[in-house]
Parts: structure tokens; sequence; C-alpha cells
């Protein structure tokens, strides 16, 4: 990630975290060298290398994570109280919940809660076809709502044929080593998600990274590597296949598609384009990038998204040419070996898609994508102008508040939960040792009472942290539709 903001005191901020990294990973070494006296059973340790200084930060902020909720991940949402009564080591859940506000979930329409159109759908669904298939696809466990559902997200996203997984980490994990293998070339953006580097690993071709969204840096690379060929032998590449995401998921930044198609025309190389964020969040009509950088759909050969995030579903789906989805139909495990997406998960994205294109006899789509991007743009804005250092783009509903020091993280979550408000923390081996970070997510759900009420919030705590790092003056919040004009 490149920040160049010179009012960020990054040499005080790089030795603070430096120095806090260090005393964890030194008692770290010496709990594990004592633990190698005390367990001599003759086994070697399971957790190894960075895993034991990440094992060993992560106990102290346990709380921060895996808190448990129990209800929908609507605007607001009920989180579990939690106690631990031995260094934070073992949370125990108690009865008790608190009401939060939530910046946490990828509920990015709304579709997650509660729907007047999707859930009643969705509980028919389960009611005929049980929550599980029991079955690969291949086998007995392809029913008439997947073969539906592919052909609405081939129509939706704009390619002639689709395919759907049960996971969509497993969608870029299993597709990529399917797709290319010995003699191939992936050029992976530096920043991608980590189910892309599983997949360009496990697939045994040749993985070449370009910095982050920078088509000319892609460029360079891809030119370097046509001319030397396979580090063996020198023969030409198989295939090349560029991956990029939309919106990237810990930036919140979109994607230079149009730079980076034009590039990969240029070399013969395939387009494959992740868009698990950016997929109903972004375009006018929640089409993606694409759509919203006016580029035809045929120039992406390869379109993967996840039903996780705008659908409020799980699983993942890969649009292509008919040719590429019937070759993932016959040859990729995901689909041979694996259950089925599970028959309501896949109604919920039917729903979700018929009420994104109006099908369902009213306007809540359009409203929904509409009020995602005013909200996340009115959010970003107000964020920005109190002084906090926000990564990615106006349209993007993923808004990263940078922390850096690793100490700020959990004294940014304990804070905003003591205040009802509910945010993701995120931080190595997420994101680089020194770049930690909250990680906001904005809904259409999100009312304009909330949006002032998170703000106010994450306000108070910038300043008792002292995060606000480009601030200048104290400013009052807007309302929404003071800065309507950015939307
Ligand atoms: C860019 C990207 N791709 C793939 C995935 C995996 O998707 P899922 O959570 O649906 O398994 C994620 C998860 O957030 C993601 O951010």
């Amino acid at each position: 990630m490149v920040n160049n903001n010179n009012n960020i005191p990054y040499f005080f901020i790089t030795l603070t975290t430096y120095f806090s990294c260090a005393i964890i990973i030194a008692f770290g070494k010496l709990r594990h060298i004592c633990s190698l006296f005390t367990n001599l059973q003759g086994y070697s340790t399971i957790s190894e290398g960075h895993e034991h200084f990440i094992m060993q930060l992560y106990n102290r902020i346990e709380d921060c994570f895996e808190r448990p909720i129990c209800s929908s991940p609507d605007a607001w949402f009920d989180v579990v109280k939690r106690v631990a009564n031995d260094n934070n080591k073992i949370q125990k859940r108690t009865k008790n919940v608190s009401r939060c506000l939530n910046l946490g979930s990828y509920n990015y329409l709304g579709f997650a809660a509660f729907d007047e159109y999707c859930s009643p759908r969705t509980i028919e669904c389960l009611k005929i076809f049980s929550a599980s298939t029991c079955s690969t696809r291949v086998d007995g466990g392809t029913i008439t709502i997947h073969t539906e559902l592919e052909e609405h997200v081939a129509k939706f996203v704009g390619k002639p044929a689709a395919i759907v997984f049960g996971m969509g980490y497993v969608t870029n994990s299993a597709v990529l080593p399917v797709l290319i293998g010995e003699g191939g070339l992936i050029i992976s953006d530096s920043l991608n998600h980590s189910s892309i580097v599983n997949g360009a690993r496990g697939s045994g071709a040749t993985i070449r990274v370009f910095q982050h969204n920078k088509p000319s840096h892609l460029e360079r690379v891809l030119r370097e590597n046509i001319a030397e060929g396979q580090p063996q032998n020198h023969r030409r590449w198989t295939k090349i296949i560029v991956v990029v995401e939309g919106i990237y998921s810990m930036e919140g930044e979109l994607c230079k598609l149009s730079e980076i198609v034009a590039i990969c025309k240029k070399y013969k190389a395939y387009v494959y384009v992740d868009e698990a964020h950016s997929i109903g969040a972004v375009g006018k009509t929640g089409k993606g990038v694409c759509e919203l950088f006016g580029i035809d759909t045929a120039n992406v050969d390869i379109m993967m998204g996840t039903f996780t995030k705008s659908f409020g579903s799980c699983g993942g789906y890969i649009a292509g040419s008919k040719e590429l989805i019937e070759y993932l139909k016959y040859t990729c495990p995901a689909h041979v070996y694996a259950i089925s997406i599970s028959p309501p998960a896949a109604q919920q994205i039917i729903s979700a898609i018929k009420v994104l294109l109006g099908e369902d006899g009213s306007k809540r789509g359009a409203q929904k994508i509409a009020r995602l991007r005013e909200n996340s743009n009115f959010f970003r804005s107000e964020l920005q102008k109190m002084g906090f250092d926000v990564l990615g783009d106006y349209d993007s509903p993923v808004m990263p508040i940078m922390l850096y020091n690793i100490a700020k993280l959990p004294a940014f979550s304990r804070e905003c939960l003591k205040q009802n408000v509910a945010v993701v923390v995120v931080a190595f081996p997420a994101t680089p040792l020194l770049l930690a970070r909250a990680r906001i997510c904005i809904s259409a759900s999100h009312s304009n009472e909330d949006l002032i009420k998170a703000l106010e919030v994450i306000s108070r705590v910038g300043d008792l942290l002292g995060i606000k790092y480009l601030s200048t003056t104290p400013v009052e919040i807007n309302t929404l539709g003071d800065s309507s004009h950015l939307s």
C-alpha cells in the first residue's frame, strides 16, 4: 500500500509498533522454550514460526475477535457479552447481550436480514428442499434451484453462462488450479485475497506479483515475463492469467479495470476479476465494476464473485463463456466432489437478484443500490473531514481507517464496543505489520441516524486514541443531505 501523506508521524508509529512487536516476540519465544521443557512426550509443537507469534499476539486481544452474535447481521445486531478470567485466553459467553450498531458485516444491500421478498421464498424453499442436498452436483445434488440460479447469475453479470459453488473461498482456490498449471503464468495483484493466493499456489503455475493496482507495473511484469518465457526452458507460456479484485477487501479501493483490460488485450493475457465485494455493491444497477466503469463484460474472460456480501447468502460463482463453464463442470473438484450449495441459500440469491432487477415488481433494488452509494460516500467524506486516514475510493462501501500501531487495534475495538458500535479490526497477517486498521463496511440498511451515531462514536474514540492523523481543526458532522453532491 502506498501512502505518502507527510502529516502522519510514520517514524514514530514504526518505532513504537516494532518495539511492541519485539516485546511480544521475546515473551512468546521465552514461553515457547519453557513449553519445550514441560512438554516432553516426544512430539514437536504444532504451532511454529510466525504462527506462534500470531498466537501470542491474538491471545491478548482475543475479545476483539469472533464475538458471538445472536441475531441477523442487520444495521443493528446483538453481540453476546463474554468474560475471561485467565488473561483473556478463554472467553466465556454470558447470558447478556448488547444491541450494537453493526459496522462490520458485508451486508451491503441489507439482504442478510429479514426481507419482505426474499425471506418468505427462502423459508418456503427450506420446507421443500431442506437445508442440504447431501450430494455433489454430479450425483444427486443438482436441483432445479441450482440451474435456475446459474441462469440468473449469468444474466445478472452479463455473461453467456455461470457455475455456482458452495463457498466463495473455494471458488478461487479450486477454480484457478483447473484453469492453469505448469507452464502457465499467473500475474496477481500484490494485495489479492488469500483464496486467490492459495488457488494460484495450488495450480503449479509460475506466479508473479505486480504492485497493487498499478497498471504500469503490471505491463512491465507482463513484458518482462513474456520476453523471458518459462524459467526452466524459456519456452512460451502455455497461457497467462492476470488476477485482480473489483474492490480490494482490505483497502476499499476500486480496481483500475479499464487500464488493466487494455494491457491484457495488448499482451493476450486472460483477465480474471474477483468481484466478491463489488458485485451488487457498485454500478448503476449493481452489476459490479464493469458497469461502474462502462466496460463491456466481453473484455473480462473470467468473472468471479461471491454471494456472501451483497446477496446476503453464501457461495461463489464463475461466469464466462459457455465453453469455460462446461469445462469447469467436468473438471473442477469443487463441482465434482463437493456438496452443492444449500438450496435455501441458492433461493435467497435468486430472490435478491430478482429484487435488484426489479423483477419483484418494486423499485426496492434500485433504491438499495442508490442508498448504499449515498451512505458510503457520506460516511467516507465525514471521516476524512474529521482527520482520519481513510483508504479506498468513493463509491466503495469498504472503508479502512488506518490505526497503524497494533496496540491501537484492541483499544479502538473495545472503546467502540463500550459505546455500542461493533467494528472489525484487522492486522498482520491479513495486512502488513505496520498497517493495522479498522475496516468499516457500510450498508444500505444504515439509516441517517445510524451513520451520525457511528461518526460521533468513532470521532470520540479517534480523539481518545490520537488516530486522527490528518486532523486540522474539529469539524461538525453534516447531515446526509449535505454531502449528497458526492453521490
Ligand atoms: C476478494 C475476496 N474473494 C473471495 C473471498 C471469499 O469469499 P467467501 O467469504 O464467500 O468464502 C473473500 C472474502 O471475503 C474476498 O474478500
